[in-house]
């Protein structure tokens, strides 16, 4: 309270630094919706963003628990203060005027750069020229609603449905709509995922609408192949719903070659390849990373990874047949999807063209899944399967194939799926900088017993799950029952798998007396590849701000029945 005082007394004194400070708290307000959780909180009651704004008086908490740092806090603190009340200062000010109001034609003329960019939500209007270039989505995807409404947009894009994301948005607030254009846009929002198909009930969905959804551990393990129906799914946009009969798949031939245009029954006619691949996506366990410090992207527990018996055609037979040949220049193979947003653009994905042409490599493109055809969910009736690689780059609904000297245009190739240093940060970040993932690192995880959960004293069965990319063949599984102090050998399950070709998981299970008087254990796992890759023990170190390649030990806590 005292120090709220004070900073009256300095709001009073300051009102012409109020001004530069107000573009630095908004600055501020962006980062704090960005990363909700830092390590100190600073809590802020100000103006509220909604339509029923009244100005209120704000009241602050500032908490943090190193004394060495309180001098800085302090002035932190001080800064902060007066930032929020200069910012609160704006806020009321705009508050007394009265909103100013646009018409839709006007919205309609600042669509570009030059004449900056509005949008609207609902009746309210929003000036996001400065939030473009900071759009998660990348700054193309939040052009397309530039000059009109986002409701078609945020349909097709629910992320954007949070409490969060709207209070980025308010701070853009520029006014209202005239009140013969409030009426809901003309233009269409009607559902672009009401032809998604069903799915499962077990799945633990992550997001609806795109679908994304992971089996739940008890689950998960059960079968070495996993079944269908609950196999985890990853979806960026609506399924296309695509008819067998017409569908066809264009592969671009060489410079002043034919290119060739295959229907499902000209892919049948090439040799029939069948693999066991696991499939796992980069956000795996991005949950665990999230708890390290906020990352962007869905919460992915342990389950965003499946395996399945995969048939078709191989890639390298199909780009023989096109005329292609390994060259000696750097090439890659770019596979788009059939799925598209509403500016048609697919999704997309390469690999290199080494990959590709490898008949080792066993790159498929896949019309059957577990002896189906492939699900709609999982790409019917195509997708290509890289045993080995990324979930990222086995593109479904696939409806073309191409080969450049570049990696693919897609934002999925080269402003997602990449590592960065922990001290890389939104501002900071370059894609360029770093290389597309391709093959992922050794990975495992304990499936049984749940996490939080109460096991019987005398003996405990832990199972679980491990696995390694680049066809590495995992060679061990390590168990610790106290947090890492010592270890104990699990039992390997699930297909050998050739040397340099094992795409496949290996499921584990050990069963280790609990030690008596023992009222809770730390259990972890580790597992360890061909080339003696190992996972690392924490996720501090690993994080990355799309919190993808999460690989550190597993460790649940479970509780020890006490004996009667
Ligand atoms: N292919 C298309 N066309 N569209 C997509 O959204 N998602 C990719 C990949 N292929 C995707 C795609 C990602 S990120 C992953 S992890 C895998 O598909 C997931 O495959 P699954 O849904 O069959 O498990």
């Amino acid at each position: 309270m005292g120090e709220r005082r004070g900073l009256k007394g300095l709001q009073k004194q300051c009102s012409a630094t109020m001004l530069l400070l107000h573009r630095a708290v908004v600055s501020a307000f962006r980062h704090a919706c960005r990363f909700k959780s830092t390590s100190s909180k600073l809590c802020i009651q100000a103006c509220s963003t909604n339509d029923s704004f009244q100005p209120q008086c704000p009241s602050l908490t500032f908490s943090g628990n190193n004394s060495s740092t309180r001098g800085w806090r302090v002035m932190g603190t001080l800064l902060g203060l007066g930032a929020v009340l200069a910012y609160h200062d704006h806020r009321c000010k705009a508050a007394q005027e009265l909103p100013r109001i646009y018409t839709r034609e006007e919205v309609r003329s600042h669509s570009s750069p030059e004449t900056r960019i509005w949008v609207t939500l609902g009746s309210e209007v929003f000036d996001v020229t400065e939030f473009v270039d900071l759009h998660p989505g990348g700054p193309s995807k939040l052009m397309l609603a530039a000059g009109g409404p986002l409701e078609p947009f945020w349909a097709l894009y629910a992320v954007h449905n949070q409490s969060h994301v709207r209070e980025i948005l308010a701070q853009y607030k520029i006014g209202e709509l005239s009140p013969e254009d409030k009426a809901p846009s003309t233009l269409k929002t009607s559902d672009p995922y009401a032809d998604d198909p069903i799915r499962h009930p077990a799945l633990k969905v992550n997001s609806q609408r795109p679908f994304n959804a992971e089996p739940p551990p008890e689950l998960l393990t059960e079968n070495y192949i996993t079944p269908n129906p609950i196999f985890f799914t990853r979806n960026h946009l609506p399924v296309p719903n695509l008819d067998p009969d017409t569908y066809r798949l264009h592969v671009e031939g060489p410079p002043g070659g034919q290119s060739l245009s295959l229907s499902l029954d000209d892919l049948y006619q090439f040799p029939k390849h069948e693999i066991t691949v696991t499939l796992q996506c980069a956000g795996n366990r991005r949950s665990e990373m999230t708890q390290v410090k906020e990352v962007r992207g869905l919460e992915w527990s342990i389950g965003a990874i499946s395996t399945a018996r995969w048939a078709g055609a191989r890639l390298c037979d199909v780009l023989a047949q096109a005329g292609h040949q390994l060259c000696e220049t750097e090439a890659h193979v770019c596979f788009e999807g059939l799925d598209s947003d509403p500016t048609g653009t697919a999704y997309g994905a390469s690999i290199p063209l080494a990959r590709a042409m490898d008949p080792e490599a066993e790159v498929l493109l896949a019309y059957e899944m577990n002896g189906q055809p492939l699900p709609r969910d999982h790409g019917f009736p195509v997708r290509v399967v890289v045993p080995g690689v990324v979930g990222a780059r086995h593109v479904k609904w696939l409806g073309k194939v191409s080969v450049a000297s570049e990696e693919s245009y897609s934002h999925w190739q080269r402003r997602d799926y990449k590592g960065f240093s922990p001290s890389v940060d939104w501002d900071t970040v370059d894609f360029d900088s770093a290389p597309s993932i391709q093959e992922l690192p050794v990975q495992s995880a304990i499936t049984e017993p749940k996490d939080g959960a109460t096991v019987e004293s005398g003996e405990v069965t832990i199972k679980g799950y491990a696995w390694s990319g680049g066809g590495r063949a995992v060679i061990r599984v390590d168990v610790s029952l106290d947090g890492g102090l010592t270890w104990q050998v699990a039992k390997l399950d699930g297909e050998e798998q050739c040397p340099r070709k094992a795409w496949a998981w290996r499921l584990w299970e050990l069963q280790a007396p609990v030690p008596a008087g023992q009222k809770e254990l730390n259990i972890v796992c580790k597992a360890i590849d061909d080339s003696y890759n190992v996972q690392p023990d924490t996720m501090a170190p690993i994080w990355n701000l799309r919190g993808v390649l999460s690989n550190a030990w597993h460790r649940i806590h479970v509780h020890v029945r006490a004996n009667p």
